[in-house]
């Protein structure tokens, strides 16, 4: 059983090793950031509320975060494992995601943490192009689509996230390194936390996560 954690600030990769562990794993994906831009596109109560955090680059406040994610978990398809991404992100939700998995019999097998320095984060961030229907990851420069505009994967449109402006990036990584940092020391102290440098090639990165996952698994 794998119940994953992506930790990372913004820019690590997340999303991107998400995608291929996805493929190898068969687990489902869920990344809070993907549920908020989705409710914010529908225009749904959920999104209204969250709009103001994204755009400003702040982190929507841990109880409405916590219900979504519990509410996900106790889906049928996650009942084999998950793949969480950008959750948690504050100690509270860490405590929170804690004494709910205890409650349900649970537990998390293993907490994927991707370092990568702050200003290739921001060339990274300023350069990233997103499936709007499918969430799959691209780079202008790094890993271009093969026809402009358009996904690889489902033909969906691709286009830049509202907080992927240079200003937006640099508070995303003061907001990260004030309140999600700190989780580094968190998850250390379970024994579960495996640290990848996530300046390594997208492949290579991905390697050494499977790898460290098959080890665990023995
Ligand atoms: P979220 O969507 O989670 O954004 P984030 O954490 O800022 O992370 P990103 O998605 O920006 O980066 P990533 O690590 O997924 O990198 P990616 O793979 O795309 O959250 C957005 C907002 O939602 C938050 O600001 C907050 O408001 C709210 N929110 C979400 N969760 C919350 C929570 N738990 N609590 C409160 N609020 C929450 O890669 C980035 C780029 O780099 C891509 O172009 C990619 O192609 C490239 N790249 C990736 N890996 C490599 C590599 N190894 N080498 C070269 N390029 C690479
Ligand atoms: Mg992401």
């Amino acid at each position: 059983m794998i119940n994953m954690i992506l930790l990372g600030p913004p820019g690590a990769g997340k999303g991107t090793q998400a995608e291929l562990l996805v493929d190898r794993y068969h687990l489902p994906h869920i990344s809070t950031g993907d549920i908020f831009r989705a409710a914010v596109k529908e225009g749904s109560p959920l999104g209204q509320k969250a709009k103001a955090f994204l755009d400003a680059g702040k982190l929507v406040p841990d109880d409405i975060v916590v219900g979504i994610v519990k509410e996900r978990l106790n889906q049928p398809d996650c009942q084999e494992g998950f793949i969480l991404d950008g959750f948690p992100r504050t100690i509270p939700q860490a405590e929170m995601l804690d004494s709910y998995l205890t409650e349900v019999g649970r537990q998390i097998t293993a907490v994927i943490n991707i370092e990568v320095d702050f200003e290739v984060l921001i060339r990274r961030l300023t350069g990233r192009r997103v499936c709007r229907n499918c969430h799959a990851v691209y780079h202008i420069a790094n890993k271009p689509a093969k026809n402009p505009g358009i996904c690889d994967h489902c033909g969906g449109e691709i286009y830049q996230r509202d907080d992927d402006t240079e200003e937006t990036v640099r508070k995303r990584l003061e907001v990260y390194q004030e309140q999600t940092e700190p989780l580094i020391d968190y998850y250390r102290k379970c024994g579960k936390l495996k640290t990848f440098n996530g300046e390594e090639p997208i492949q290579t990165v991905f390697d050494q996560i499977c790898f460290a996952l098959e080890e665990q698994k023995g």
